[in-house]
């Protein structure tokens, strides 16, 4: 951060999946300040994550007031920006702004056995064409039926019109911008394409979609660009246009500036995401990898996204630290991994949602294995880290095969980037340059910039592509033997998750 200025500015929220946070960048997108607080994870029984989406409200609202307080700023605010963790699913009362049940996380498996019905004969593939997503308890459609069929009364009130449904950028949209009293239901086209329920194609509500999951069209927010105004604030921000929403994989793909086909991205936060830009054209995958939305500006034409997802890597480190506690902090990890050469023939596959891509497979589950007297917690660590970079691997593999690109170097950015071992590590399993930017935080920079665009903040994408700065550079060191025996003894270990669920 640096010293205060007198504007203008532009702020981001970023709704993530264990913290919210705000960021107030200038206009040559440094970060003037930053506020940031955790909320509780709520695991109610094995594969089930909630969160309260009420705690989530007030604690954007605190950090909005902290990072405007930080910056000592009063005015001078041109627009804001919204980013959230994806597919998580809320629903409320429109009268009173009450959630009426946890909000079900997008890691929670509980639809598991409802995706397999909702399938029937052909499968995971049911919806491929119109949403460029298998049809599992990752994304947000089964997950809104879920509560339908599981909370009293809540059909009944929902198709009375009573009841709105939203991801994260909704909730938060609509609480910024007035709540119960003049809240804007709206999502944007990058969260609305992981609901399963917005066709791929038209950028619309299917209402066969909609038919085969049996979910009231009432609910429904409207979907609208990623970058234009949707509203006003109240509040701490009163008046400031609320600009932008972008998923925060989407936000992170445009905060690196991955304007152009080919470009790609992977964010090290709880999960990781790998997305490249394939410009006009919705790529569909034969490998694994789901097509997106990567981010529609205005009226211009909407620009797709290929994805690979990981649900697990920096949760690990969390698991490790709260579950296990292993280790005090999660920036222990790295001392602790770098204490010893290698894993000791151990390997961790995190399956705790399940195993997403390139497998889908929502019945998996976490397997330690090749433990023998041996192994110490430092091996585990080392375990703990590789998991990420093997996880890397098998997603650039798949993404090689459906764009027939090849990796030339990876851009990385999130939370775990300032792992100097892990980047490293990643870099040695992929076998290509690893590189980090200036500003790490491209989540909510993307959110910035996407606000900053639709309010005439900056012109262009040419001026935000010349902001992009190379902070650090990882290049590969492991021999080429060492690579492909390690990765075949990961491959196994993944065979091993499934066939625990009964
Ligand atoms: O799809 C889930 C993703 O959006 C969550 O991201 O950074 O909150 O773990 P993150």
């Amino acid at each position: 951060t640096h010293a205060r200025t007198a504007g203008p500015f532009i702020a981001a929220i970023d709704q993530g999946t264990t913290s919210s946070r705000c960021i107030i960048f200038d206009r040559d997108s440094r970060i003037v300040s930053i506020d940031q607080k955790e909320h509780e994870q709520i695991f109610p029984r094995p594969g089930w994550v909630e969160h309260d989406a009420s705690e989530i409200w007030t604690n954007v609202e605190e950090v909005v007031a902290g990072a405007l307080g930080k910056a000592g700023i009063t005015r001078g605010l041109r627009a804001i920006g919204v980013t959230n963790q994806r597919e998580t699913t809320v629903l409320w009362d429109k009268k009173t702004g009450e959630p009426v049940h946890n909000a079900i996380v997008w890691q929670d498996t509980r639809t598991d056995a409802l995706c397999k019905e909702i399938g029937g004969n052909v499968g995971q593939d049911r919806f491929r064409r119109e949403t460029g997503l298998p049809l599992t308890s990752y994304f947000s459609g089964p997950k809104i039926r879920w509560l339908l069929d599981n909370v009293a009364g809540l059909r009944e009130r929902a198709e009375r019109g009573e009841i709105l449904f939203g991801t994260m950028d909704s909730w938060v949209i609509w609480n910024l911008t007035g709540g119960p009293s003049c809240g804007v239901h709206v999502t944007d086209v990058t969260n609305a394409s992981r609901t399963m329920l917005m066709n791929l194609h038209t950028l619309e509500w299917d209402e066969r979609l909609l038919a085969a999951m049996d979910i009231p069209a009432a609910i429904l927010p409207r979907i609208r660009s990623s970058a234009e105004v949707y509203g006003m604030a109240g509040g701490a921000l009163y008046g400031v246009p609320v600009a932008s929403a972008l998923g925060d994989q989407q936000a992170a793909l445009f905060g690196q500036t991955c304007f152009s086909e080919s470009e790609a991205k992977a964010t090290y936060g709880t999960g990781t995401f790998l997305l490249m830009n394939t410009g006009r054209r919705p790529v569909h995958s034969h490998s694994g990898l789901l097509t997106t939305v990567g981010h529609r500006i205005g009226r211009r034409a909407p620009v797709y996204a290929l994805e690979g997802s990981i649900a697990v890597t920096g949760s690990l480190v969390q698991w490790m630290r709260d579950q296990l506690g292993l280790i005090g902090t999660a920036a222990e990890i790295e001392t602790l991994a770098s204490s010893v050469a290698d894993n000791g023939g151990c390997y961790i596959v995190p399956a705790f949602s399940g195993l997403f891509a390139p497998y889908w497979r929502s019945d998996a589950r976490g397997v330690i294995t090749g433990l023998t007297r041996y192994v110490t917690k430092q091996h585990i660590a080392r375990a703990v880290l590789e998991a990420t970079a093997w996880q890397t691997r098998e997603i650039v593999n798949a993404m090689h095969k459906d764009s027939g690109v090849a990796l030339t170097s990876l851009n990385v950015d999130g939370g775990m980037t300032s792992n100097n071992l892990l980047m490293q590590t990643i870099s040695d399993v992929l076998d290509a340059p690893v590189v980090r930017p200036m500003v790490a935080e491209t989540t909510c920079l993307g959110a910035a910039y996407a606000a900053g665009l639709a309010v005439g903040f900056w012109p262009d994408t040419d001026e935000l592509r010349a902001n992009w700065r190379r902070a650090a550079e990882w290049t590969p060191r492991m021999d080429a033997a060492e690579r492909d025996h390690t990765y075949k003894l990961w491959l196994k270990a993944v065979k091993r998750t499934t066939g625990w669920i009964e």
